[in-house]
């Protein structure tokens, strides 16, 4: 991968800098974090920069109409051109139902499209389990993952003819701030975990990836059993 700016909108999100660093390669580079003012986007600002990136921010809210989040991408790519984007944009703390499937599902698919536009090498879109088995508990997560993740579909054969390659991260539970105080179910991972399978996805310029592994099998079983002999919170 050549060495142009690399961007993570979500900049501050733990599940999102763990792939983003895995994917930089050696610094230095040109990197911007994405996302609201939070002391969280400045520790990740701060942690790539010790380790030697040139790290800006830039702001990005998930009400971005389309001119705004042109915008956005114009200022992050003004000198260096656009080579690495990763999407790390999700809620399960949504205030409404339309809130949660505009943050998770629109807000992404409107970006992805945007960003396939610039012509960069690689987009990671951090999609989930829920994209393939939604869930009545977190059911405007599920839409708007699911929104997110068919948006990505459709758009990869397209942004291929440019040279662009998306890959899609179906995880699973991974223990981050999402999901700080929920039980760990059986398969839950860590972002490092998540990260590693990644950076072995988009070596091997593969378009879906699941983490872990397992997760898909789990998927297609569990999609083939009726909701009602599951448990209430696998429904
Ligand atoms: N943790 C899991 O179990 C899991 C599993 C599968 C997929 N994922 C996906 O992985 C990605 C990263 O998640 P994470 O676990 O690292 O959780 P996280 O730390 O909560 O990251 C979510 C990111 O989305 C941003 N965000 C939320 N609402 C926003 C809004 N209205 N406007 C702009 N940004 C907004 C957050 O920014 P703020 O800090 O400003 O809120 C944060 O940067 C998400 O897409 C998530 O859906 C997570």
């Amino acid at each position: 991968m050549t060495a142009g700016t690399a961007l993570l909108v979500g900049g501050s999100s733990e599940l999102g800098l763990a792939v983003l660093e895995e994917l930089l390669g050696p610094p230095p580079r040109r990197v911007v974090l994405a996302g609201r003012p939070s002391g969280e986007l400045w520790r990740n600002a701060e942690q790539l920069r010790d380790i030697g990136y040139y790290v800006t921010t830039a702001q990005y809210d998930a009400c971005l109409r389309a001119d705004e989040i042109e915008g956005m991408l114009t200022h992050a790519c003004t000198d260096h051109p656009l080579s690495l984007a990763v999407v790390a944009i999700g809620t399960m703390s949504a205030e409404s139902f339309a809130e949660g499937i505009v943050v998770n599902g629109l807000s992404v698919a409107l970006l992805l499209r945007a960003l396939v536009q610039r012509g960069p090498e690689q987009v990671v879109l951090l999609s989930s389990a829920a994209a393939v088995r939604p869930r009545q508990s977190i059911a405007a997560y599920s839409l708007g993952k699911q929104l997110a993740d068919s948006a990505a579909v459709l758009l990869a054969r397209q942004a291929a003819e440019s040279g662009v390659r998306i890959l899609i991260v179906r995880a699973g539970f991974v223990t981050t701030r999402m999901t700080a105080g929920m039980a760990k179910p059986p398969l839950a991972t860590t972002p490092d975990r998540v990260a590693r399978a990644v950076a072995r996805a988009v070596h091997a310029r593969r378009r879906v990836v699941w983490v872990p592994r397992g997760m898909e099998l789990a998927v297609r079983i569990l999609n083939l059993v009726p909701r009602r002999l599951l448990p209430a919170g696998w429904r």
